[in-house]
């Protein structure tokens, strides 16, 4: 048999029509699908195609793994998971693997790809990622003319991103989570905290847009980002 071809299909950030066309056709011709998912509890990817899946029955392999970056990138479940889907590829089945927001802008699909491409074909389908995606939900577009738009995982310790932060036109700050004190302090110190704006699960029905103080500290997510801007806004002179 010829061997199937993978798929890296970029699934939106949440909405289920926020998915290309290109995608939701893969999807729904690919008798196998992946996807990541935490230790214990539900995909995202999964469930923002789960209405494009109905009344369709792939073969489906939960890659289950640690979301804490701190222990990124998970060496063996990505041996475990290519070596999985590498026998469906081997069969000559097609698979999906499904990827939150575009599979190339911090999705984990990198590790996966990195064990795959060398073996068998990959095609790799872009996505309407969450920093667009936040930006259209927040009314805050995300830079103009000359700015530069940096994005910065608030995972980083305190002093380093003080220093990325210090340098910024435009922002994007990503994994957020229990990280929220300390982004929080560090924006103030640049006086910088009334030009940041706050979202969690973007384009989701629990979708949450506060201000960036009425967040308790230990209530963010991880799926919330803040945008900042120095001038208070892109499209401020
Ligand atoms: C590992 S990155 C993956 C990003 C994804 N590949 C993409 O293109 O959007 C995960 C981070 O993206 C941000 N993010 C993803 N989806 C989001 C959403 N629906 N709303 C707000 N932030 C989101 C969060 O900061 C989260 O911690």
């Amino acid at each position: 048999v010829s061997p199937g071809t993978a798929y890296g299909l970029g699934v939106g950030p949440g909405d289920p029509e926020l998915i290309t066309l290109k995608a939701l056709k893969l999807l729904q011709r690919c008798p196998v699908i992946a996807y990541p998912a935490p230790e214990t509890g539900d995909s995202l990817a999964r469930r923002i195609v789960a209405s494009h899946l109905a009344g369709r029955r792939p073969i489906e392999y939960a890659i289950r793994m640690p979301m804490e970056a701190a222990r990124f990138p998970a060496e063996a479940v990505y041996d475990r998971a290519a070596a999985e889907l590498g026998a469906h590829l081997a069969a000559g089945r097609d698979v999906a693997v499904l990827c939150q927001g575009d599979p190339f802008f911090y999705g984990s699909f990198m590790y996966l790809f990195a064990r795959l491409a060398t073996r068998f074909t990959v095609t790799v389908v872009p996505g309407v990622s969450s920093l667009t995606a936040c930006a259209a939900m927040l009314h805050w577009p995300l830079a103009s003319r000359d700015d530069v738009l940096s994005v910065i995982p608030a995972t980083l310790p305190e002093a380093d991103l003080a220093a990325r932060l210090a340098a910024i036109d435009a922002a994007a700050i990503i994994k957020l989570g229990r990280h929220l004190p300390k982004v929080r302090r560090v924006l103030a110190a640049l006086g910088l905290a009334d030009k940041a704006r706050y979202i969690e699960r973007a384009t989701l029905p629990e979708q949450a847009i506060r201000p960036l103080d009425a967040v308790a500290d230990d209530a963010a997510p991880y799926f919330a980002t803040v945008l900042v801007h120095r001038r208070g806004g892109a499209v401020v002179p």
